[in-house]
């Protein structure tokens, strides 16, 4: 039995594929607004969220509720973590009070790991630093999978703040091991060279990056993790790597649109575009509830 789930580099294939087939027979369920399931009814579960989040904190709430589960949101800001209570403390405390899952979000690459070796529940890395987010990479490898089927030799772009993207590395481990082509774009400021070693193309020009491409997923310029400037202004980032109209007309005509969320609107892609048929935006954030029921039953399993 699988204690944590920490990233998805060293996930298996086969079990990054377990959790897959786990969510989509979750998808139904969660359609069905008056759905609930008991299988997690003896189980804890505590959000621990040292960064803001909507997205994948509240998933995870509804996704322990719809089975069953106890759930606790721990609010850092009240918390003894602003008293100086160590993260290590922290969980160690939460496992006396028998919490036996913790989702862990924090800024420090690695949180999740040191977090994981240090107490007896099972932890989700809900996003450490610039390393990992690898339920974030299940759900968007989920949706991608229920639109084209199959991952295996689609051209998939992921332009943007790759060097600080945690979302963006989950997804070039998951999407590899799937078989996808990976084009990264984006400004030189904004890909770190170690990308090379993730067996990726990279480029700085958009629209070869979006040539023929069936998926361009975007990412959030992330202000917070960037010391110094990377780009002149946000304007001038949009006008040489955000994607609208003109620039997803070198893309496939059935070229699907992603965003992990939260989106500078205007910046990383066109409000039009946010709002077309081609944008999977909703969708992803639908999967997000599914997948994290599939995660938190393959923990509990
Ligand atoms: N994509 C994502 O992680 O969103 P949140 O920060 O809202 O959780």
């Amino acid at each position: 039995m699988k204690k944590d789930i920490l990233g998805i580099k060293d996930l298996p294939k086969e079990e990054l594929l377990e959790i897959l087939n786990l969510a989509s027979a979750e998808k139904p369920k969660i359609q069905n607004k008056n759905f609930r399931d008991n299988s997690l009814k003896n189980t804890s579960v505590t959000t621990l969220f040292y960064e803001n989040s909507t997205r994948t904190k509240i998933s995870f709430l509804l996704a322990s509720g719809y089975l069953g589960a106890i759930t606790d949101d721990l609010n850092i800001s009240t918390s003894s973590v602003s008293k100086g209570e160590t993260l290590i403390d922290t969980g160690t405390r939460l496992d006396v009070m028998g919490t036996n899952i913790i989702v862990l979000r924090h800024s420090m690459t690695g949180s999740s790991h040191l977090l994981a070796k240090n107490v007896k529940a099972s932890v989700i890395n809900g996003g450490d630093g610039i390393n990992e987010h690898p339920t974030q990479a299940m759900l968007d490898i989920f949706t991608i999978k229920e639109q084209k089927n199959n991952i295996k030799d689609l051209k998939i772009v992921i332009s943007g703040d790759v060097s600080n993207s945690r979302v963006a590395r989950s997804n070039i481990f998951g999407l590899s091991k799937l078989g996808a082509n990976i084009v990264v774009c984006g400004s030189s400021t904004l890909i770190s060279p170690h990308f090379q070693s993730l067996g990726v193309y990279i480029t700085t020009n958009i629209k070869e990056a979006v040539k023929d491409a069936d998926v361009v997923m975007a990412l959030r310029i992330q202000k917070e993790r960037q010391n110094t400037a990377t780009f002149p202004s946000t304007s001038e980032y949009a006008k040489f790597f955000g994607i609208n109209d003109e620039v997803l007309s070198y893309a496939k005509k059935d070229v699907l649109v992603m965003h992990p969320g939260p989106i500078n609107r205007g910046v990383e892609l066109s409000a039009k575009i946010i709002d077309s048929e081609k944008s999977l935006i909703d969708t992803q954030v639908e999967n997000g509830i599914a997948v994290r029921m599939a995660v938190l039953k393959y923990l509990s399993n």
